[in-house]
């Protein structure tokens, strides 16, 4: 079995040995998941870490099969699916929890808000996904809140003392003290998305969009804002698009826009580390960090670091 290059190199940076195991075992796994479901994968989408390809059931009908080391990443992804229970999200058919197999309804035309190059129309619509996708955090579920992505950037801080990457000492405690307020102070759980943006959004018939891929989150819809205004930016004037999609989101999610620009200025410092420990650094995110602080202080004529709650 041929595998894409980029994702065999991704899965074992990544997962190491027990990536290099599974890359082993997925033939096998997926001729199970054929015998299974009765059906048939076919040629695999653009990789990152996970193998996805369509599928054809005996009956003729259509899918889309996703296979990931099954862990707790897959089990959260399993969970988010099933509590979104279709809205905004595409539908979950069925799932392997032993083996990591997902069993997705199949989006068609199924391309990716990417590719809509009308910013303020892929942000409206984006919109509109998150808003059908805003559903308060129910009870008894096995997601964690955003406060495991405090933990993520604490753990970097503390290994970290004198900067990481492009990131300072004091960016980089700035970022982490206001991820504590932030979390502390959020009265009203959401379901998130996790990992919402243009290529985790597809077209669904002739004129809706659909979610995918969720990493499964509970906290505000003003964290789930931010990996999406960090996607599919503009080489100039990235301070007027990203001022533009800001006030797209708070006004159509009816947000609350200081919060939506402290959390950005968080996420982004975290998503920047994430680039510089995967040797994936990206400029344009860590960019980003500085966009935020200019708008809080242009919207607040405070510094980001003064906030209080
Ligand atoms: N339900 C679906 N319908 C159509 N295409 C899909 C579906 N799910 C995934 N895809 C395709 O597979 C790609 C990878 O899927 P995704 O779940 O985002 O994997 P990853 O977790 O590796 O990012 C998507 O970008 C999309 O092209
Ligand atoms: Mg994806």
């Amino acid at each position: 079995m041929k595998l894409q290059e980029q994702f065999v190199q991704s899965v074992c940076f990544y997962f190491k040995e027990e990536g290099k195991a599974w890359l082993q075992k997925l033939p096998d796994i997926i001729k199970y998941c054929e015998q299974k479901w009765m059906l048939k994968v076919g040629e695999p989408y653009h990789l990152s870490i996970n193998y996805v390809a369509p599928a054809k059931l005996e009956s003729g009908k259509e899918v889309v099969v996703k296979f990931s080391i099954p862990g707790v990443a897959f089990l959260d992804e399993v969970e988010s699916l099933r509590l979104f229970n279709h809205h905004g999200m595409v539908q979950i058919i069925d799932f392997d929890r032993e083996r990591g197999i997902i069993i997705l309804e199949k989006l068609t035309p199924g391309y990716t808000l990417a590719t809509v190059k009308n910013d303020e129309l892929a942000c409206r619509f984006a919109a509109e996904v998150l808003k059908k996708l805003s559903i308060s955090s129910p009870n008894n579920n096995r997601l964690q809140t955003t406060a495991i992505r405090e933990k993520s950037l604490q753990a970097t801080v503390a290994e970290n003392e004198d900067g990481y990457g492009p990131l300072s000492s004091h960016t980089l405690k700035t970022a982490l003290t206001l991820f504590t307020k932030l979390n502390q102070s959020i009265t009203h759980y959401k379901l998130l998305h996790g990992d919402f943006h243009h290529y985790n959004v597809l077209a669904s018939g002739e004129a809706d969009w659909v979610a995918i891929d969720p990493k499964g989150l509970l906290g505000e819809t003003e964290y789930d804002v931010i990996q999406f205004l960090l996607n599919c930016l503009p080489e100039k004037e990235v301070y007027e698009v990203t001022s533009k999609r800001v006030d797209i989101f708070t006004k159509g999610l009816q947000l609350n826009k200081e919060r939506l620009l402290l959390w950005g200025y968080c996420h982004t410092v975290l998503a920047t580390s994430w680039s510089v420990e995967g040797s994936n650094y990206s400029k344009p995110f860590y960019q980003m960090i500085e966009i935020f602080e200019r708008m809080y202080k242009e919207t607040y004529d405070k510094e980001i670091a003064q906030y209080t709650i």
